[in-house]
Parts: C-alpha cells; structure tokens; sequence
C-alpha cells in the first residue's frame, strides 16, 4: 500500500477540479487530483461553450485565460427566433454593459490541463476503484488503484468533482440525500462541423418543428442542436437529415446563409434537471455535475460549476490562510442558493423553447398548454422588462461573497 498525503483531494478532472486545484494552488493549498480516465479522453469530450462574466473572471484569477481572452468571442446579445421572427436580446444594453464569452469548453479543460502540468501538482489520471472513508471523522482519506498500485491518500477536505456518474455523491449516505431531478421527453442531437456559424450571434428557435439551437466555437466552426425524441438514434440521422431539419427550423434569413459540411463531431444528449441537497457530507463538498444538472437551454451547466468552485476555493483558503472555519459549514447553502436560479432559469427557458408533448407539434386540435407558452413568449419577447429578465439571467446571476472573516471583523474592530 502507498500513502500519499495532501490537504485537499480532488475526484475527478474535469473543468470543476481542475479550476478548484489551479485556485488552491495558487493560494499555496497542496492538492491531489484523481480522475479514472486519462486526459486524453477528457480532451474529446465536446461540451457547451458560453462562459458567464463570473466564470471569465474566474479563469483570470487562476492565471488560465490567456488563450480565453485572446480567442474567445465576447458577445453582447443572442437571438430568440419563435415563428419564423428573430428577437434580439441585448445582453449588454439590457445588465448595464455585460456580455457572455463564447469558448469552447474543451478549450478551457485544455488550459487548466496544461496548468495543471505547470504546477507539477499531483495528478492521477486512469485512478480505478476509488472509495472515500472517514467523512465525518478529521482524518478522511480516499483509497484507489493506479498503475496496479493500491492507494491510499491521506487528506483535509474531499472535493467531489467526479461529475453525475461519479463516487462522490454516492458516498453521502442516502438517508441524508435528498435528490430533485425532472427527465425531459427530448433530447438534444448536436453537431459539430468545420463551417461558419450562420450569424455573429447565437439563434434559439422555437419552430412549428421543434427546438433548434445555432451557436458556435470560433468563426470557422459551427455547433449547431435541434430537439429530438428520447427514442431516437444518433445512427439514423445522416449530416444530410440534420442539416435538412436545421434547415426547416430556423428563420429563414438563416437558413438561407447555413453553410453545411462534415460533421466532426454527432451526439444525442438526454436533457435533465438534477440537484442533490446537502452538498457537503463531513469533510465531502459536492462541486459542478457531481451535485447538479441543467438542461442545456441556459448554458448554465459549466457556469453553475464555476459558482460552486469559487464558494468551495474562497471558504478553504479561508481556512488554510486565515485558519478561519467558520464559512466551511455554509458551502452547501451557498452554493444551493446560485444553483437553484441556475436550475430554474434552465427548466424555464427550456419549457418556453420546446413542445413539451408529441401532439402540442403537429395536432390542432385545443392544445391550451401550447398556446399559454407561446403568448408567454410573445409578450416576454415584446417588452424590454421581459427581455430584461432573460438577459440578466443569461449572462449569470452575481456569486455571493462569504460573510465578513473574522480577521477582516477583528481589523476594523481594531481600526
Ligand atoms: N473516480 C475518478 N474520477 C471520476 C469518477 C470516479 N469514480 N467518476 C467520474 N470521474 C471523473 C470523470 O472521468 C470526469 O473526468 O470526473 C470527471 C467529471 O467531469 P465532468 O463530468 O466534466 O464534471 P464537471 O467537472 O463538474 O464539469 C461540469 O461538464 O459535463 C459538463 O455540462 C457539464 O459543463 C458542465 C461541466
Ligand atoms: C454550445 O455552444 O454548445 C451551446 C451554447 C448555448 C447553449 C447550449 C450549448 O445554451
């Protein structure tokens, strides 16, 4: 058996561990990272790509966002087309001058990777069998193999960073969880294709046909969704099909500039809502998909993992700095509260762009669900409070700061 020892242990390296790792290094916190699969595997996973204000600043402040600030694309505004009628929302007119970065987050895994391998911070890639102990106790520890090595690493604080499929929220007894989660009767089929994106802009239509999403990773590379049933395969939709549907679903101004090509990347996502409560079990903080999952509709999965990171990485250098515990009993509430606007705002955004039942798409007959959506989304599309309200949430909602340190109270106590 070998014996490691950090201060905090990391599961998994994803976007929420290795920014929490990056943080806590740079604050001169030691820290372990162990993931099951390599990094090359991480880097082919495709994902979202729009980065809150927060998440941006986030990445400035772990040293990570040279690549981000020179290749990522600031955008004030999207559209909303619902009918065949765009409507633009202007993020920027709209919250006082702020505006989302489209970056792809594979490219924000690539720089914290290589950040990662700059810090010479321990990193455990292909890490099997992974088991967290002694929760409740001051001596967790996680055990786990790796190059047929059986492991043990001694630790201060576990972040749970392993995603939906992960350890970490399994290891909260579930007598102490409680778990909301609502499955959607859609999921997304997404495409990736070395083209330019049908406008400077991101489109969200809500067509007679169904959802469908023109978004992007550059001005050469174009991610585009349309909604799909649950039933479907990704094997039995050409690039010809897709494109033919996309085609058929967004405004026609955009379909006519659609530039269609290979596609390099095809995938079905199933949309759901998911949030486990408490986020935090003894010395064990649930971070990003570990704890919760959005539906794709807001682009909130990655930024409500960007909240988590920061509450998480702000209470522990509170505690390795100033040998102040005082916030480390308030992660979950924190964190919950800037999670569930980010759960509510993707459900509702999602509920206004979709047909939530097979027959509200093709049927005439009185479908009273259908048209209370659609008048919601006309009026809040015609009046500049309505589209105040999306626009503030899009770009993200601000984090909520700690309670005042007892050092900083002692101070001006003192002043
Ligand atoms: N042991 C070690 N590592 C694990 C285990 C385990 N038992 N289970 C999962 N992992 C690893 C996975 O291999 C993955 O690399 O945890 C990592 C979790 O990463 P993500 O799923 O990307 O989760 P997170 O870092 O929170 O990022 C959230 O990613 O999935 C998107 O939409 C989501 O944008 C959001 C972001
Ligand atoms: C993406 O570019 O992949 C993307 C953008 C916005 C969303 C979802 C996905 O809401």
């Amino acid at each position: 058996m070998k014996h490691l020892r950090t201060r905090v242990a990391i599961i998994g390296s994803g976007p929420s561990g290795l920014a929490l790792g990056q943080l806590l290094h740079r604050q001169g916190i030691d820290n372990v990272v162990l993931d099951r699969v390599s990094a090359e595997y991480i880097l082919k996973r495709i994902r979202a790509g729009i980065l809150e204000t927060g998440f941006a600043e986030l990445m400035r402040e772990a040293g990570v966002s040279a690549r981000m600030d020179r290749d990522g694309l600031v955008h004030d505004g999207f559209a909303i087309a619902f009918n065949g009628h765009s409507t633009r929302i202007d993020l920027k007119g709209l919250t006082g001058g702020r505006t989302v970065l489209c970056y792809g987050q594979v490219e924000i895994t690539h720089d914290l990777i290589d950040a990662r391998v700059q810090s010479g911070q321990p990193t455990f890639y292909e890490a099997s069998d992974v088991r967290l102990h002694d929760l409740t106790s001051d001596q967790p520890s996680i055990t786990f193999q790796h190059d047929g090595e059986n492991c043990t690493l001694h630790c201060d604080y576990i972040a749970g960073c392993d995603g939906f499929h992960g350890v970490s929220r399994q290891s909260i007894p579930a007598e102490l969880r409680t778990e909301f989660e609502r499955v959607y009767p859609f999921g997304w089929l997404g495409v990736l294709s070395d083209t330019p994106p049908v406008d400077e802009e991101l489109i969200y239509c809500r067509s007679e046909r169904g959802f469908a999403l023109a978004s992007m990773r550059s001005h050469t590379r174009s991610r585009y969704y349309i909604d799909v049933p649950l039933t479907a395969k990704v094997d039995e939709w050409s690039d010809d099909a897709f494109w033919a549907e996309l085609k058929r679903r967004l405004p026609y101004d955009a379909a006519e500039r659609l530039v269609t090509g290979p596609s390099i990347e095809k995938s079905i996502a199933p949309l759901r809502s998911f949030v486990c409560e408490p986020m935090q079990h003894g010395r064990l903080f649930l971070v990003g998909d570990a704890a919760h999952i959005v539906p794709p509709t807001g682009a909130k999965g990655l930024n409500l993992a960007a909240s988590d990171v920061s509450t998480l990485y702000r209470i522990l250098t509170r505690v390795y700095r100033d040998n102040d515990l005082s916030c480390v009993p308030l992660y979950s509430e924190i964190a919950l509260r800037r999670v569930w606007h980010g759960e509510r705002f993707s459900w509702w955004l999602t509920r206004l762009l979709h047909h939530f039942d097979e027959q509200g798409r093709h049927d005439k007959s009185g479908n009273s669900g259908r048209r209370f959506t659609e008048s919601e989304l006309q009026y809040l599309l015609g009046s500049e409070a309505g589209r105040r309200l999306i626009a503030e949430q899009y770009v993200g909602l601000p984090y909520e700061s700690l309670p005042e340190s007892r050092a900083a109270m002692a101070a001006a106590n003192a002043a």
